[in-house]
């Protein structure tokens, strides 16, 4: 039955030159099916390399809808149009507006977990594999970084140069995690590395060995000669690192680090996504193009 499934996305994929893109948080069936999975920024490089007319998109609301906003003539088909990052809400255009009243100098600088309109009133894009590096890159002294205070307080921490205005926005998932879960899971395995993403609060992300986004948790558990990993990141990120890394363990604490928005896509919704070409992310013209400024500054700025 599964393998029958399997069987027709592929066939349906490469009839309607379709690439189906997946993010690292979504379940292990349609990682397994998706011809690239990465972190967000990966997914929209990924986007922008395809030479495919449509792209599926299996993640979030904001990455299909940044994958076309790159992409605009390209067909983007995302499986479940309400999976959809509450963190992509948690700010709003009036605040930007008067951020920038009260500072003409400040630049916005827009976590690309947020929404289109968001994104259409900032000056650049960050995911958290660039952020670092797009921030220190800006002329601007003072940053407005939305919507997520956890990952503007860890990249603040490391430009003590720039003055930062924060936004109180926050991933429920990563925010759930503290340092008294953390403190249990180390006394169950003292030996385990502690990799962290930085939408994790200040308190968790200080007792981390490590900190950084979805693949460059990966990438550290490659590199570290450690063999036990207590990974705090949403759950679907442990298949690629036991696939890729057999001889070591990983562990998040249970239940807590799971993503109900990810969670909404399945392998059936993707075949029925290709089966009808729909839903499809449809965009107003003069919006994706206020939003595509921010980011394209992203891409640039990033490579
Ligand atoms: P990445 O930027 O690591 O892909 O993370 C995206 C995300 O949604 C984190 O919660
Ligand atoms: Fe949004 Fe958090 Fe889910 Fe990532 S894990 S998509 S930030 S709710």
């Amino acid at each position: 039955m599964i393998q029958e499934k399997i069987a027709r996305i592929n066939q349906l994929k490469k009839d309607q030159n379709t690439l189906i893109l997946a993010h690292y948080y979504v379940d292990e069936e349609i990682q397994k099916i998706a011809d690239f999975v990465g972190d967000s920024y990966y997914l929209a490089q990924m986007a922008t390399n395809a030479k495919e007319t449509t792209l599926l998109m299996c993640g979030v609301n904001f990455m299909a809808e940044s994958a076309k906003i790159l992409n605009p003539k390209k067909t983007v088909l995302l499986p479940d149009l309400n999976a959809d990052c509450p963190m992509a809400h948690m700010s709003s255009v009036d605040k930007i507006k008067n951020v920038r009243k009260k500072y003409s100098d400040v630049a916005v600088v827009c976590y690309v977990n947020s929404s289109i309109e968001l994104k259409a009133h900032s000056d650049v894009c960050v995911t958290s594999a660039n952020a670092l590096k797009i921030v220190k890159a800006l002329p601007q002294k003072r940053i407005y970084f939305i919507p997520d205070q956890n990952l503007a307080y860890f990249i603040a921490q490391q430009l003590p140069d720039k003055e930062f205005i924060f936004n109180d926005g926050f991933c429920h998932v990563h925010a759930a995690i503290t340092t008294e879960i953390v403190a249990k899971e180390k006394e169950k395995r003292p030996k385990a590395e502690i990799l962290v993403h930085p939408e994790c609060s200040p308190n968790v992300v200080a007792l981390a060995d490590y900190v950084g986004s979805t693949s460059g948790i990966i990438k550290q558990a490659g590199n570290s000669p450690a063999k036990e990993f207590i990974v705090l990141t949403e759950i679907g990120v442990l298949f690629e690192l036991r696939k890729r890394y057999p001889d070591k363990s990983f562990y998040t604490p249970t239940n807590l680090m799971t993503c109900p928005d990810m969670k909404k896509l399945n392998l059936d919704k993707v075949l029925q996504t290709l089966e009808n070409k729909s839903p499809e992310i449809i965009i107003n013209k003069a919006l994706l193009e206020q939003a595509k400024q921010a980011l394209d500054s992203m891409m640039d700025l990033a490579n």
